[in-house]
C-alpha cells in the first residue's frame, strides 16, 4: 500500500470514531470514504447500532459488503453526521468534490446532516481551489449548449467519458470537468454556474464543512471551521 492509500485508511478509521450509537450517518463516496465505510462495518459487527445513507451506488454496495445497515434520504428527515472525501480543500474549508461523479447526492446528503466531516490525505489540501478541474453535473438534454454557456465564463469544459461512452452519474446525468484555474471567489463562481439552465449541481461545496481530518505520513491533523 502506498503512502497516500495509508493516509486514506488512517483518516477513514479516525472518522469512524466520530460515529456514536443510534446515529444516522451520510456515507460519502470515493476511495477514502471506502475505508470509513469498512471501519463502520467493523464497529457494527462489534455492536454499534447505526443507519447509513449512501451517496452512490458504489458506496451502497460497500455498505452491504461490510454489513452497515442503510436507508435512503427520503426515509430520514435529518442526519447526525455525513463523512465524505474531497478532491480539494482550501484554507477556509471550501471544497471541490465530484471526482467520482457523485457530487449531487453527496451535496444533498451533506446538507441534510448536522455536521459535515471531510477526510483527505495531505495532497488534497490547497491554498486556492482550482488545480483540480471542477466537476459539474449537467442534463444530457442539450448538454452541448450548456457547455457553451459555461465556456462563456472563461474555460471550455470537457465532457467526462467512461471508455468511449459519456460517463453517466447515478442520476443519469453527464459530468463536465472545467479547468477554471485558480478559483479566488468560489461562492461567486458557484452562483454563476448554478444559474445556467442545464447545470444540475456544481462540485463547489461552499460553507458546508465543519471539520477536516487530514492524513499525512502516518500522522493525523484536524482542521476546524473558524
Ligand atoms: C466523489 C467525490 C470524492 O469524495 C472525491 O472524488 C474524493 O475521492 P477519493 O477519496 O477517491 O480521492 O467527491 O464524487
Amino acid at each position: 500500500m502506498n503512502e497516500a492509500e495509508k493516509s486514506k485508511m488512517l483518516v477513514g478509521k479516525e472518522a469512524a470514531k466520530y460515529v456514536k450509537d443510534g446515529m444516522k450517518v451520510g456515507l460519502g463516496s470515493g476511495s477514502t470514504a471506502y475505508w470509513m465505510v469498512k471501519s463502520l462495518g467493523e464497529r457494527v459487527q462489534e455492536g454499534l447500532s447505526i443507519v447509513g445513507v449512501p451517496t452512490s451506488a458504489q458506496t451502497e454496495k460497500w455498505a452491504q459488503e461490510f454489513g452497515v445497515p442503510t436507508t435512503n434520504l427520503s426515509e430520514v428527515s435529518a442526519l447526525d453526521i455525513t463523512i465524505d472525501g474531497a478532491d480539494e480543500v482550501d484554507q477556509n474549508l471550501q471544497l471541490i468534490k465530484g471526482g467520482g461523479g457523485a457530487l449531487l447526492r453527496e451535496k444533498m446528503v451533506a446538507i441534510a446532516a448536522k455536521k459535515l466531516l471531510i477526510i483527505v490525505d495531505q495532497s488534497k489540501v490547497v491554498d486556492h481551489l482550482g488545480s483540480y478541474p471542477l466537476p459539474l453535473e449537467v442534463t444530457p438534454f442539450g448538454w452541448e449548449l450548456t457547455a457553451k454557456r459555461i465556456a462563456a465564463l472563461g474555460q471550455e469544459p470537457i465532457i467526462r467519458l467512461n471508455g468511449k461512452e459519456y460517463y453517466l452519474t447515478d442520476n443519469g446525468n453527464y459530468i463536465l470537468d472545467c479547468k477554471f484555474g485558480k478559483i479566488t471567489q468560489p461562492e461567486k463562481l458557484h452562483e454563476q454556474l448554478i444559474q445556467i439552465v442545464g447545470v444540475v449541481e456544481t462540485g463547489l461545496f461552499i460553507n458546508m464543512t465543519d471539520t477536516v481530518i487530514v492524513g499525512n505520513q502516518g500522522e493525523i491533523s484536524v482542521l476546524e471551521k473558524k
